[in-house]
């Protein structure tokens, strides 16, 4: 595990989304492994920037979004999506054929959840997976369970994860309560993991993850089983890593 340590917001995302130019670059036709929630919006538009200048390309690449809501069709302003569409897609070479999320409005959840699998399978697995980091520890919509799920399901959101999501929306009844996420099985596959962490809030989720047990109450910990995972943070949330002596690179 790295740990790469940024001043403030700006600078953990210029770091993250050099992580993934350089990916990029070292292989076009990569399977980048995406993210929604804030924290990776500001390596979302770095990536765009570099694009409009010329420098990077996303013409060959394909993607997997790690999670979709139940319910939200595409064009919802809050389906994940639109989401990726207007922070990412809509502004850089990608074919939009190439990309994929999950489809929150399947009849048969079950079904679309092991065509999403296929789907994986069928471009040889992720080469790079970005994760956010839920409030306690979810990565995609892996909640805190008593068992680590493997493959695509639908899950019923954590209270907290409603709570912290109505934000988004215009009333506490429009959030979603369930959703399609990949599996940890799913990400724990994929070759390289990029985590990106900002603000004091997670700070305390950090430190669990990465320094408590492994332990499906907190899934992002069982990144520490991962062979190849790269934290990029701000001082902040990564203050309590730092204070228990886990070694930081600026
Ligand atoms: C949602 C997403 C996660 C994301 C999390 C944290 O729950 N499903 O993939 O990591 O939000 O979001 P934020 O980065 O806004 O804290």
């Amino acid at each position: 595990m790295r740990v790469y340590r940024a001043e403030d917001y700006k600078a953990m995302s210029r770091r993250a989304a050099s992580i993934i130019a350089a990916q990029v670059m070292q292989k076009p036709n990569c399977v980048l492994g995406l993210a929604t929630g804030s924290t990776p919006v500001g390596a979302y538009e770095q990536l765009v920037e570099w694009y409009k200048q010329g420098d990077l390309s996303f013409k060959e690449v394909s993607s997997v979004n790690l999670d979709e809501y139940l319910g939200l069709t595409g064009d919802h302003p809050q389906s994940y999506r639109y989401f990726m569409q207007k922070n990412l897609f809509d502004h850089v070479d990608i074919d939009v054929a190439k990309t994929n999320v999950p489809s929150g409005m399947a009849e048969d959840a079950e079904a679309e959840s092991k065509r999403y699998e296929k789907v994986m399978a069928d471009l040889g697995g992720i080469d790079l997976q970005l994760l956010g980091m839920g409030h306690n520890g979810h990565i995609g919509f892996n909640e805190p369970a008593s068992d680590f799920p493997i493959a695509t399901h639908v899950v019923d959101l954590a209270e907290s994860t409603i709570q912290a999501n109505a934000r988004f929306f215009d009333s506490m009844d429009e959030v979603p309560r369930q959703a399609m996420t990949m599996g940890i099985g799913s990400i724990r596959k994929a070759k390289k993991v990029l985590v990106v962490v900002s603000g004091e809030g997670k700070a305390d989720i950090v430190y669990r993850a990465f320094c408590g047990p492994v332990t499906p109450e907190v899934p992002a910990s069982i990144l520490q089983l991962h062979p190849d995972v790269t934290i990029v943070g701000d001082r902040a949330a990564l203050a309590k890593l730092e204070e228990a002596g886990v070694p930081v690179c600026d």
